[in-house]
């Protein structure tokens, strides 16, 4: 009845909707659904961060802040960031955005014209092909596997770059797969980057969850690489406040007042509080931050354990963030009390259905044989979902 925009049109809803109302809907009418689907910390935001957020309140700091961010937030973060990654940052380089999301967003609209290609590997968060769309882009995927890592390759990466190509997006510690780039490995992308002179998006939202590689940053690898890479960070996974909505892009300064341009226009700017609460969790004590990466790692480790020793699954080591990518494809063709398993999401729906455990399908992150656990929840949860999963495989036919 409506004539929506061609841009619109050309985006996806959410494959996972349908099992994520569906599972929604289990658990009102009482039923015991284990949610291994969630996309951030089950930790609370730690008090003294919560407690900045109602000092700002009650001191008055609610109104419009500017459009690229606090001066004193700007300023702390490009620090912070800088010195974490041992490069330097100013305060003019860094824009502060309502999460990390929206950084991505913001420098895509910067960025892209319409036609231009974004390489984006797979499997990928899944915002990103839809975000690449809806700036006209056109999202060039490249496939990446278990047996090289779920890792682009110089190689792979130089085979997709074409005259259209306007930027590679790059996601380590990588949602969903857990792969971590190494500093060798990154430094042989950053060559191949600089021949061609091809910016890079670096989304660093993970970069605190770590569990053997060390994080490398590929802004790092020198000054022409770190000319050429926006990264994208933000406090929502490191300091468990993902409702909070602070994120940032930090790079070029031309690009980043390009992507301030378009938040005075969209947004106007992230929420005053908020800002004053991340200034806080930044300046002060970090261990809350190792202590949740610790749990997260114990978590990690049974829970791979566990999947490798299931049968029809196999599953690499995650190195990084809080999910487990295990691949489901030797299920498919096969039969559950006389129902056949089709792809991915018929697999997480049979299992939602008997076993109540919600999981997100693989075709989501545009790969299908396999399905994302999150291991951001109790480990008493992620015990009984595995032991449901078990069961579930050891009756297919
Ligand atoms: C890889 C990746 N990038 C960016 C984001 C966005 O984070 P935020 O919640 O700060 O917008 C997410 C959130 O799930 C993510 O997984």
């Amino acid at each position: 009845m409506y004539r929506l925009s061609d841009r619109v049109c050309s985006i996806q809803e959410s494959a996972t909707m349908a099992i994520s109302a569906r599972a929604a809907a289990m658990k009102r009418a009482g039923e015991d659904v284990i949610a291994m689907a969630a996309g951030e910390p089950d930790f609370a935001t730690p008090a003294h961060i919560a407690a900045a957020a109602k000092q700002a309140i009650d001191a008055g700091f609610t109104r419009y802040t500017p459009a690229a961010g606090t001066p004193e937030l700007r300023a702390a973060w490009a620090e912070h960031i800088g010195k974490q990654r041992g490069i330097t940052y100013r305060p003019d380089q860094i824009i502060i955005t309502a999460g990390g999301k929206q950084a991505v967003w913001n420098i895509l609209y910067a960025l892209v014209n319409p036609g231009d290609e974004v390489i984006i590997p797979a499997p990928y968060w899944v915002s990103y092909p839809e975000q690449v769309r809806s700036v006209g882009g056109v999202p060039v995927i490249l496939e990446t596997t278990p047996e090289e890592e779920f890792k682009v390759t110089p190689e792979m990466l130089r085979r997709a770059i074409t005259a259209r190509t306007r930027l590679f997006i790059l996601n380590s510690p990588c949602n969903p797969t857990g792969a971590v780039y190494t500093r060798d490995e990154l430094m042989e992308l950053a060559e191949v980057l600089v021949e061609r002179q091809l910016l890079v998006l670096s989304d660093e939202v993970y970069d605190a969850l770590v569990y053997e590689v060390p994080f490398t940053s590929i802004a790092s690898l020198g000054e022409d690489i770190y000319r050429l890479t926006v990264i994208v960070a933000a406090m929502s996974k490191t300091y468990a406040m993902t409702g909070w909505r602070i994120g940032c892009a930090v790079g070029p300064a031309e690009i980043i007042a390009a992507a301030a341009r378009i938040q005075s226009h969209s947004t106007s700017n992230p929420n005053s509080v908020a800002q004053y609460a991340s200034l806080i969790a930044l300046q002060s004590d970090q261990s809350t931050v190792e202590v949740m990466r610790q749990e997260f790692d114990r978590r990690r480790r049974y829970m791979v354990e566990r999947l490798q020793a299931m049968p029809f699954i196999t599953c690499t080591r995650p190195q990084g963030a809080f999910y487990a990518f295990p691949r489901i494809a030797e299920t498919f063709g096969r039969t559950y009390h006389g129902e056949r398993i089709e792809g991915s999401m018929g697999f997480c729906r049979l299992l939602l259905e008997h076993e109540k455990v919600a999981a997100v399908p693989g075709c989501e992150f545009g790969a299908d044989a396999y399905m994302r656990l999150s291991y951001a929840t109790s480990m008493e949860n992620i015990q009984k979902a595995l032991d449901r999963i078990e069961r579930f495989l050891k009756q297919l036919d």
